[in-house]
């Protein structure tokens, strides 16, 4: 039997993994490939630690550049994370001829073009299907599976920690911070949040799915990026009066040449398949012209599930070795050459519903006056509630719109902000009322 020799950059979390299916899964994987798989080396700064699993003498090296250079590695998986040297490390393994795998989100969403032309250059596969949505196939299935539809439009649910968090918020009533606080405590979320709750992974996620599913190159800055922790438990219970259920989407639409590309708070109907999606699970929900909408489900993190996805790449790519078929699959689902110049449309530009949320001094008049400036703006009101709740003399009024361009949106709320009635700033948490 052939014998197929990996090296893995980075022995955190996912590497144990890696090593786990690997060791526990070894028959079905050399039964499913009429090969073995057997991972030669592993480099990582930490040869100390024990993770909890047996590696034969000498696997463990410090040495990245040994392993980069190993002619006999013909497949290097990189999960160090982040900018560098992951990039430098996977630029050199592209030019020394072997294939890459990596989980690295934030790396390809920034790099991802450098990284991709050189690896159509040197003829090797770069592949990623565990950067996201942890162990659920979307990256194949858009490739492959799905390679045959134009895609109107997709939403995804990306980020586990946010789910988890606003699930909480939904179903105990608690506030963002305590959510938070007890998730930290509990290990589901990283001690430094940040990008997770401000949507900083869900927007590297959605720059990938953007490129396979529409073809073209995304400038991830341009991604509009707005995370949750402006959210309070009464939004989502206001949300649930009107409806709605309110989740950290990922969006992508076509329209023409531009694409929407856009992560923020939304709501969406409560009987939208998405919003049954709790607690730490990831969704991608895609609407092809000819498979119509398609949704998939599963664990977004965590060891086991991005091992599996890291190991179906490496399964895929041991496949490609065995017949000699090089670089059968471009990174992207299409040659570089065949990427559209599309790009992402201005905020401004979005036409949705909204709920906007006001928080007023109680006095007669009020409503009439931001009603009326809201109409000014072009924007329909669609419903309206005063809940009763009082804080000092404030309180709040809710209003959801109609469709309305994002850019009137803006420029009536910049009025009514200066209204002396209007006690803190107006939240906006845009509502996908028509979703496919
Ligand atoms: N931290 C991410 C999450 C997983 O909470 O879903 C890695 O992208």
């Amino acid at each position: 039997m052939k014998n197929i020799k990996v090296g893995l950059l980075g022995f955190g979390t996912i590497g144990t993994g890696v090593v786990k299916v690997i060791q526990q899964n070894c028959g079905i994987l050399a039964s499913r490939l009429g090969a073995t798989i057997e991972l030669a080396r592993i480099a990582d700064l930490d040869t100390t630690t024990d993770r909890g699993v047996e590696l034969s003498p000498g696997v463990l090296t410090d040495d990245a550049q040994g392993l980069l250079n190993d002619p006999g590695i013909q497949v290097v998986v990189e999960l160090i994370g982040g900018y560098e040297p992951a990039r430098t490390f996977v630029l050199q393994a592209i030019r020394n001829g072997k294939h890459v795998v990596t989980a690295n989100k934030a790396l390809l969403a920034k790099h991802g073009d450098e990284i991709f032309a050189a690896a159509e250059v040197a003829g090797v596969d770069v592949m990623f299907e565990a950067a996201v949505g942890g162990g659920i196939p979307i990256i194949s299935a858009i490739k492959e599976n799905l390679g045959a539809n134009n895609f109107y439009a997709f939403y995804g649910i990306l980020n586990g920690t946010c789910n988890y968090i606003l699930t909480e918020m939904d179903e105990e009533g608690k506030d963002f911070s305590d959510v938070l606080d007890e998730a930290q405590k509990k290990g589901y979320a990283e001690a430094d949040p940040t990008f997770d709750v401000e949507g900083v992974d869900t927007a590297h996620k959605l720059a990938l799915l953007l490129s396979l599913c529409f073809g073209t190159k995304v400038d991830y800055d341009q991604i509009y990026t707005e995370g949750i922790s402006n959210i309070t438990a009464l939004d989502i219970e206001y949300a649930r009066d009107f409806g709605y259920k309110l989740k950290l989407l990922a969006i992508g639409k076509r329209d023409g040449d531009k694409i929407e590309a856009r992560v923020h708070p939304t709501m969406i109907p409560e009987d939208y398949p998405l919003a049954a999606i709790n607690g730490v699970f990831n969704t991608v929900r895609l609407v092809g012209d000819f498979s119509g909408p398609v949704m998939l489900s599963g664990y977004g993190a965590g060891m086991n599930a991005t091992a599996s996805a890291v190991m179906g790449d490496v399964l895929a790519v041991a496949r490609d070795l065995q017949t000699d078929c090089g670089s059968r699959m471009p990174a992207l689902g299409c040659p570089q050459s065949e990427l559209l110049p599309l790009s992402i449309k201005p905020m401004e530009q979005i036409v949705t519903h909204y709920y906007l949320r006001f928080n007023v001094k109680d006095q007669p008049g009020v409503l009439a006056k931001i009603a009326g400036v809201l109409g000014e703006h072009e924007i329909s009101i669609e419903s309206m509630v005063q809940p009763h709740r009082h804080e000092a003399e404030a309180v709040p009024i809710v209003f959801m719109t109609h469709a309305a361009e994002e850019r009137n949106v803006n420029a009536a709320l910049a009025e009514i902000n200066k209204m002396d009635v209007i006690r803190d700033e107006t939240l906006l948490i845009r509502v996908e009322d028509h979703l496919e």
